[in-house]
Formats: structure tokens, sequence, C-alpha cells
């Protein structure tokens, strides 16, 4: 043990972040082993460069953006029904997987425990796992087949998580036989000098490291390796706070199959044209999202000569890959993106510290920065009101939130 500290202590001095073994010695054995633990899986080259960028990240870049062709999931005419005879085949084959992303803090909705666990107020009273459960149930029965469902906590809500599914009893679905669960990864927060903080519990404060790092997180944990034992070939991935997503989509599959891409995402048009989205475009002749802060007023309100919006294709979280690519993305370090953020720490001095405004940077990975990878990829534009009620907000921001996430449900449902 004592070695492993002098070699700590020679790390930590060269990247100043000595103060991390500070109240080492009044941990118990547990603690003790989890911190050296934590230190040892540090990369500490990359947190002193992720908070360099700090510095820049606003600083204005050249890049070339156009807009990116999409197809209308309701204007592919005689083509409809050929994606979709293409895309049945593919699902009937059992070759599609699903993966739910719940490791989010959901720090805007304010609820008390993981997303995936909130009651979004429907008479029945379900929870958004266990709407999205019904949905999957669904299609299973459309097909006649077990989809598996793979789905991605954090650290900080895998007990709950756990314990949420435990007591519904999985809604059904089988432990580690067609419902799987993986832990995504962390990254540590920092300070606006660079130092790594501890947390209330000794340890080092890390968050999780964005919706960007399920890729890393389905190769790490083996669920790919699972997924090949399997015969699963194409992954559809979202979130878990689409209340409405469609999960199994033949024509989405079956369009990326004939127009042989390995990545399809669907989108839905703007509702304004200054709408706070990310919108698909292609950046340096590739696939990107570009976010509404990087977008000027002319490119937002520019049209095509049919009076449809150039960067009106808002990216929604519903992304389908082929196996491969999951794997490669696996294997492809993506950029993190800094966000300020108030979190309570210990100081040097071992007192608690709690802020009343933001204090330290959290580094996140966002999943579609891996679609410049990919020299193509296909964009699907569906219907906001079929596909896309998200729970975001609390209901007094009034968008994008439980109210108006549940009347869209309702509606599409016929319920009441
Ligand atoms: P959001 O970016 O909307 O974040 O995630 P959030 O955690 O739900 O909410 P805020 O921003 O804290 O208010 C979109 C989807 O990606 C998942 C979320 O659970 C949600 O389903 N996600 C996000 C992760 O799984 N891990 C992350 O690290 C971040």
């Amino acid at each position: 043990m004592d070695n492993i500290l002098d070699e700590d202590r020679a790390i930590l001095k060269k990247y100043n972040q000595e103060h991390l073994l500070n109240g080492y010695e009044k941990l118990d054995e547990k603690h003790k082993k989890e911190l050296l633990n934590q230190i040892a899986n540090i990369d500490f080259e990359l947190i002193s460069t992720l908070y360099n960028n700090t510095k820049k990240e606003n600083l204005q870049n050249n890049d070339e953006i156009q807009p990116m062709e999409y197809l209308d999931k309701y204007k592919l005419n005689e083509k409809y029904k050929y994606y979709e005879e293409i895309g049945k085949k593919t699902i009937k084959s059992g070759k599609l997987a699903v993966v739910t992303m719940a490791g989010g803090q959901g720090t805007r909705l304010g609820h008390d425990g993981p997303k995936g666990t909130f009651d979004l107020g429907l008479n029945s009273h379900k929870s958004l796992f266990e709407l999205l459960s019904d949905a999957l149930k669904e299609e299973e029965k459309k097909y006649n087949i077990t989809i598996p469902w793979f789905i991605m906590t954090s650290r900080e809500n895998n007990n709950k998580t756990m314990e949420f599914f435990e007591k519904n009893r999985y809604f059904g679905y089988k432990k580690d036989v067609n419902i799987f669960f993986f832990i995504q990864g962390e990254l540590p927060m920092i300070d606006t000098e660079g130092k790594i903080l501890i947390g209330e519990d000794g340890l080092i404060k890390q968050a999780a490291d964005g919706h960007g790092g399920i890729y890393e997180s389905l190769v790490k944990s083996e669920m790919t390796d699972k997924m090949k034992q399997l015969g699963v070939e194409w992954v559809f991935i979202a979130g878990v706070d689409n209340c409405l997503v469609k999960m199994v989509d033949p024509v989405l599959i079956g369009t990326a199959i004939d127009r042989n891409v390995t990545v399809a995402c669907k989108s839905i048009v703007k509702a304004n044209p200054h709408e706070k989205v990310g919108v698909f475009c292609k950046r340096n002749g590739k696939p990107s999202v570009i976010e509404y802060s990087e977008i000027s007023n002319e490119m937002a309100e520019a049209v095509d000569e049919n009076g449809e919006l150039l960067y009106g294709e808002s990216h929604i979280l519903c992304n389908l890959f082929n196996l491969e690519a999951v794997e490669r993305m696996g294997r492809t370090p993506l950029p993190y993106h800094s966000a300020f953020k108030k979190t309570k720490y210990i100081d040097k001095n071992g007192d608690l510290v709690v802020p009343d405004s933001p204090n330290a940077y959290k580094f996140e990975a966002f999943l579609f920065d891996a679609f410049s990878e990919f020299d193509d990829m296909a964009i699907l534009r569906v219907k906001r009101e079929e596909e896309f009620a998200p729970v975001k907000n609390s209901d007094d921001v009034g968008v994008d939130c439980p109210k108006t996430a549940r009347e869209l449900y309702e509606k599409f449902h016929h319920i009441k």
C-alpha cells in the first residue's frame, strides 16, 4: 500500500492534484482502497487537456456547414412498403436490439430518482420505464419474437434503477436473458482552477460522461459481445425520456439497409426556425448536428425552393446503428464538452462547501459527435405527434415537460 501511495503522490504532484490524498488517512479501509483505485483509473493528462479546453470552447470555428439530405417517411411513396419489408424481415429474424440510455441526471426535471422511474401522471401512473416496456412488448407481439432490451444506467442511479426493476419484476422481462443492464463511464469534476473535486464520502467526485459514453460503455461492458451472441446486427439507441419513442421501426431499418449506410437517425421538423434544438447538417462534408447556439439567424431561417427550412431536421436522439459501427465507435475517442454545474465538495481543509452558484466543470461526450466518423448516414423525417414527447423540464417551464408529454401520449394512444 505504501508503495502505491508513494507512486500516486508522485503522479498527483506532476498534475498538481496532490490535495486528493489530503483526507486519505481519515478514510476507512474500504474507502482508502476505492480512492486509490479511482486515482489509478484517472487519465490525468486528459483531465488537464479538458481543463485547458474550458478556456477555449467559445472560440469561433471555421467549419463549413451545409444542409444535409433527408427522406420524409410519409413521402416515400412506393419505397415505403419496400423499406418496410426489408426492415420487417430483419426484425423477424432477431437482428434488432434496443438500447435505452437512462444514465442522465435529469437535473431539469428535478425528480428524486432515476428519470425512468418518473410517473408521468397518466391515469395508469406508469413510469417512463414501464411505458417503454409496454411499447416494446407491443412490437414483440406484432413480430412474434423477443427483442433484447439493453439499459444504460450511471453509477449514480444504478442501484435505484435496479431496485425499481426488481420491484416491478422487470416488467415481465428476464434479467440477463432478454433485458440487460450496464453502467456508463464517468469523469472527475474539476473546479475553476482545474483541481479535481473530492465529494462528501472522501472519494473523487465523478459524473457520468454524457450520452456519447454509450459506445464505449456498450463495448467495455461486453454488451456488444452479448448482442453478437444473440445474432443482433442492428441496434436502436434512444433516451429514456421520450415517452412516444418508436424503438422498432422497420422503415428506418429498411432505409439504412437499402441505402447501404451503417447509421440512420430520425428527425422531426423544427417547430419554428428558432426552436432551441440541434439540427442535422454536413460539417466539413461529414454528417453532423449543429447546436442552436452555433447557427446564425440567417441560416436558421434559410429555406429551399419548396419553402422548407434548410436546417430544419431536429435530432431527437433516435438512432439506429449497425453493430459494427457501434463497436468501431466504442474504440474511437469522442470530444468532451464541458458544463458548468453547482456541486458540493470537500475543500482542502476538509470542510464541506455548499455553493449557491455553479462552481465546477463536468465533462460529457455527445452521442451525435460520432456522426462525423461516418461518410454518410440516412435521416428519416417522422411526425412529431407520433414519435416525440420528451420529458425534460418541470411543469412550470411549460415545454417538454410532464404535462406536454402526457397530453401527447394520451392523444396518440387515444386515452380519455
Ligand atoms: P439529456 O441530455 O436530456 O440529460 O439526456 P438528462 O440527464 O436527461 O437531463 P438534464 O440535462 O440533467 O436535465 C438525454 C438522454 O440521454 C441520457 C438521459 O438519461 C436521457 O435519456 N443520458 C444523458 C445518459 O444516459 N447519460 C448521460 O450521461 C447523459
